[in-house]
């Protein structure tokens, strides 16, 4: 469990559709389960995670969802606007100044301010604190896929360099100071046992310590085909390999099936050895369920999977 609550901002990343969604949410359930008080923070509320639980979407205000356990979304104008009231202080200078067309031409102008400011959201919510103790011991973002991720965590090293003094700068180097801190966050990866989603994995990684954009973290391996059982691919072979020819041909699509099924998996799994040693030996394991994972059972089973290797 220590790897799980050695900082309290987990960042979930990984390429499109390997399942980042599902194992932030995983985690977070762990988490809370184990009693930690856990924020998941979202980034793309349109494809909200709560579709997998039967809820409703999330917005802007962490909502209690489970004992222990908050969810919201990084909304973009949600976020600009509760920036600037943090920032301005008082809700008539924010109308005065954000709620005035020309500024707002500007600030949908400025490349890269709804980055910044969903940022700047998660970093409030690591600092919020209920008496003398933070809010909330865990916070798990489920980010963005690999080259939004790497362009949104540069946003504050570019606004750092850009602004000679300020609040924006200010604000950038706070950001700087959590997402760099391997004692408040870490960057996991989710992977699966495929070509490009490997590939993208190594380039996260990379990318992470080139551009300082966050200490690694976890390694989880989504959709495992789990091997089948040596004894029934002897038992078909042995009974295939007696039979007369019309059995031969009657099972000959079984055999082929089996044969591809166990081509790929190992396919599969020499394209996880590109990964760094280290990582594919500590990774987390999760197994390719026969049907997609669509229902609140199944995500409670595949946080019980991960679970059980922490
Ligand atoms: N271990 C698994 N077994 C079976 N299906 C899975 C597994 N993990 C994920 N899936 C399926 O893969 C799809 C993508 O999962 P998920 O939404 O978590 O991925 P994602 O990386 O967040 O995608 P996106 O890049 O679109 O945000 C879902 O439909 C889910 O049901
Ligand atoms: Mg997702």
């Amino acid at each position: 469990m220590e790897r799980l609550f050695d900082t309290r901002v987990r960042i979930v990343t990984g390429k499109g559709g390997v399942g980042k969604s599902l194992v932030a949410l995983s985690l977070a359930i762990v988490a809370a389960r184990r009693g930690k008080r856990v924020l998941f923070l979202e980034t793309n509320p349109p494809e909200s995670v709560t579709r997998f639980l039967g809820k409703p979407k999330l917005d802007g205000e962490p909502r209690l969802v489970y004992e222990n356990l908050w969810m919201a979304g990084l909304i973009p104008s949600e976020a600009i606007r509760e920036y600037a009231l943090m920032t301005l202080k008082f809700k008539a200078l924010y109308n005065a100044v954000f709620e005035n067309r020309i500024v707002r031409y500007f600030l949908r102008a400025v490349p890269s301010l709804s980055e910044f400011v969903l940022l700047g959201k998660l970093w409030f919510h690591e600092g919020e604190r209920s008496g003398d103790a933070p809010k909330y011991d865990l916070i798990v973002v489920d980010a963005p896929a690999t080259g939004h991720l790497i362009s949104w965590l540069r946003v504050p090293h570019v606004f750092d360099e850009m602004m000679p003094t300020g609040p924006l700068k200010k604000s950038a180097r706070d950001m700087l100071d959590m997402l760099l801190d391997p004692k408040r966050t870490k960057l996991d990866i989710v992977t699966v046992p495929e070509e490009m989603p490997v590939n993208e994995a190594i380039e996260i990684a990379h990318a992470a310590m080139q551009h300082r954009l966050a200490t690694r973290g976890l390694t989880f391996i989504n959709r495992i085909l789990p091997p089948l059982p040596d004894a029934l691919v002897a038992t078909l072979h042995a009974g295939l390999a007696g039979a007369d020819g019309a059995t031969q041909k009657r099972f000959a699509a079984l055999e082929r099936t089996v044969a591809t099924r166990e081509h790929w998996r190992q396919l599969g799994e020499e394209y996880l050895q590109r990964l760094p040693a280290a990582d594919l030996k500590r990774a987390i394991r999760l197994a390719k369920r026969a049907v997609p994972i669509a229902d609140e059972a199944a995500v409670m089973a595949l946080a019980a999977e991960l679970e059980a290797q922490l």
